[in-house]
């Protein structure tokens, strides 16, 4: 079965083919980082705007690299939220078009549940029961995964998201938009010296890091902080320490057979390398490209939905405040 993707979530406009909800034909991503950087981070209505420059394009190019016609299409999967209300209409208005026009059945995806798809595409698959940790720029989620479509949710943030603390912990220092690449290089170099609370809420799974970004601001307001690469080392730590604690101790709890990582802040290469140091279970985390946003996640995550019946009709709308379950 071949499933067309589509994600105009946030500021990607992406479209893939994928085969049978595990084989990658093609992932075609236009990002729009550039012209959002200019702002320091995104813009709405700019996004909305590009990506209705982008996604024909797009969809014709995910089209060709993968060898497909309209013809061997079996559906089309695309994102409904969570999201930019204005982002997500230009992809479900133009699947909405397609399938009526190929008559081709449509299913659609949240864009978490597709972040935790994303690491079916890759060689070694998924075992249920499994924990994952979703880690982007909106959401911070522990889940449960019984079974296909079958989540409960253990713990998400109170406050900041993951990756919304990077965003703004670089910003704070400096480094510029999107801030989680830009702290993930910087730290290369740098030192953790630098003492920054991290938040437990004991007893619970849920996560907070308001506490750490402004702790970060208070000390760079004072003109403690010399060394911007100890600074961004230091953050990341921070981060990541709650994240891989609390996300084993959740995992030996629920007595799980795997942890996955996913979301765009899976691509950090500190976190990947001491989730699985720390890990007593095997951890699964998709390539980079593949852990932040991308349609082969959703078309990934649309076949196992078309696979359970989860069709949905044309007047479908869009979910900008979606939660995972
Ligand atoms: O999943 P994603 O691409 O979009 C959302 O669904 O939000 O995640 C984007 C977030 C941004 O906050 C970005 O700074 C963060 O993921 N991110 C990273 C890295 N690459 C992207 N954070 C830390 N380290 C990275 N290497
Ligand atoms: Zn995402």
């Amino acid at each position: 079965m071949k499933v067309l993707g589509i994600e105009t979530s946030c500021d990607e406009t992406a479209a893939a083919v994928v085969e049978d909800g595990v084989k990658v034909l093609s992932n075609e991503i236009a990002s729009q980082v550039e012209l959002h950087a200019r702002y320091g981070g995104i813009v709405p209505e700019v996004a909305s705007r590009q990506h209705i420059l982008a996604i024909i394009p797009i969809i014709e190019q995910a089209m060709a690299k993968g060898r497909v016609s309209w013809h061997d299409l079996d559906g089309i999967a695309v994102t409904i939220g969570p999201g930019l209300a204005g982002s997500l209409l230009v992809g479900v208005s133009v699947a909405k078009a397609i399938c009526l026009a190929c008559e081709l059945p449509l299913t659609g995806v949240n864009h978490l549940e597709a972040h935790i798809y994303a690491n079916w595409l890759a060689d070694h698959k998924p075992l249920f029961p499994l924990l994952c940790l979703i880690v982007s720029g909106g959401h911070s989620d522990l889940v449960l995964m019984r079974g296909h479509g079958d989540y409960v949710v253990l713990g998400r943030t109170r406050d900041d998201a993951a990756g919304e603390a990077f965003d703004k912990a670089a910003r704070i220092m400096g480094l510029g938009y999107p801030g989680g690449p830009a702290i993930d290089r910087a730290a290369e170099s740098g030192t953790t010296s630098i003492e920054l609370p991290r938040s437990w809420l004991k007893g619970t799974s849920d996560f907070s890091f308001s506490g750490v970004k402004t702790a970060l601001l208070r000390l760079v307001e004072k003109g403690k902080v010399c060394n911007i690469a100890d600074a961004a080392a230091s953050f990341q730590e921070a981060v990541i320490d709650v994240l891989v604690s609390k996300t084993i101790a959740a995992a030996k709890q629920h007595r799980v057979r795997q942890i996955l990582l996913s979301g765009g802040v899976a691509a950090n290469r500190r976190l990947r390398q001491q989730l699985v140091a720390n890990s007593p279970i095997p951890v699964l985390i998709p390539e980079p490209i593949l852990c932040t946003d991308n349609a082969a996640m959703v078309a990934a995550c649309g076949y196992f939905r078309f696979q359970a019946g989860k069709v949905d009709g044309l007047d479908i709308d869009v979910v900008p405040s979606l939660k995972m379950a």
